[in-house]
């Protein structure tokens, strides 16, 4: 790689996921003329120009020429198309691939391509489109640590980061972050039901929830302690708290979380197989 700080990265797909890490790299300093983009729709395109004055193709390998790092940004589905609109090039440069598509493994990419080539999976999730996202990344063996660095500020431009060294990990961050604003979401749309069943307007109940869910996110964040330790300390004997969660464990919320969490990472280990076929 020639210039670790600020080489050039191609996106091949410019949607919503994109648009993201682009901001958040162009808001951390990155030159706007080492980024490129393409997508099909003129519109993406048009958006990002106006927006970050980019180099936008509607041509991935006019997008992918002389790129020294190309990031995937389609959809698993139309994943394998794309790859193959620039297989012979990615084949011939040997950029470093990042993948950010849900449920594809390396090795299927890399099958498509024909080539092994330094590679980085990434799950990222949607609180990435606000800057608050979590991604899970890992390395395939032909990687360098200055690319393992260069993709984790990447994804460091949307979010935390943490590494895998096991691709198959990969899906149990699905599981767990990928699929997780989902598992919150489900609970804060419970409360707020109920708030307003127990006399709140939409409104009130859904600032209540949402702020508290925010609040407990922040405090958990500015605190050494674990969630089980925070938890007890808001729980008085006797109180209110106690007899929510008496309630709720009585009702199976462990089992609930668990084997929610345990389906969402078997579905995500069946799709990779479904998705990454060759
Ligand atoms: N959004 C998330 O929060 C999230 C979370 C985790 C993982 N991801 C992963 O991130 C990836 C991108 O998701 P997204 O939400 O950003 O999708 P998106 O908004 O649909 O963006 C993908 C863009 O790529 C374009 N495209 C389709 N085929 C292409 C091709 N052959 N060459 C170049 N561009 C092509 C699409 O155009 P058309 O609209 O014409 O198809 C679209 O503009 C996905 O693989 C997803 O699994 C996303």
């Amino acid at each position: 790689m020639s210039n670790l700080d600020h080489p050039v990265i191609a996106f091949i797909g410019g949607g919503n996921m994109s648009s993201s890490i682009i901001g958040g790299l162009i808001k951390s300093g990155w030159p706007a003329k080492k980024i490129r983009v393409s997508d099909p729709v003129a519109e993406q395109r048009q958006k990002l120009i106006t927006q970050y004055s980019l180099h936008c193709f509607e041509d991935n390998g006019a997008c992918v020429d002389g790129a020294e790092v190309v990031v995937l940004g389609v959809k698993p589905q139309m994943l394998k198309e794309a790859v193959l609109s620039v297989a012979s090039q990615l084949s011939e440069q040997t950029p470093l691939l990042v993948s950010i598509a849900a449920g594809i493994p390396s090795g299927s990419i890399i099958g498509w391509i024909g080539r092994e080539l330094p590679f980085i999976r990434v799950m990222p999730n949607t609180p990435a489109l606000v800057n608050c996202g979590v991604s899970g990344l890992f390395a395939s063996s032909l990687t360098t640590k200055p690319q393992r660095q260069l993709a984790e500020s990447l994804m460091r431009a949307v979010g935390e980061v943490i590494w895998v060294n096991d691709e198959k990990l990969i899906d149990t961050v699905t599981g767990v972050s990928g699929s997780g604003p989902a598992y919150f979401f489900k609970m804060m749309e419970l409360m707020i039901t109920e708030g307003i069943t127990n006399g709140l307007t939409p409104a009130a109940a859904k600032t209540l929830v949402v702020e508290t869910a925010r609040g407990a996110a922040s405090l958990i964040g500015s605190s050494s302690l674990e969630p089980a330790e925070l938890r007890r300390q808001v729980t008085s004997p006797g109180g209110t708290t106690e007899a929510g969660i008496r309630y709720m464990e009585q009702a199976g919320i462990d089992d609930a979380i668990r084997g929610g969490v345990k389906a969402a990472v078997l579905r995500s280990s069946e799709l990779s197989k479904q998705f990454g076929g060759n």
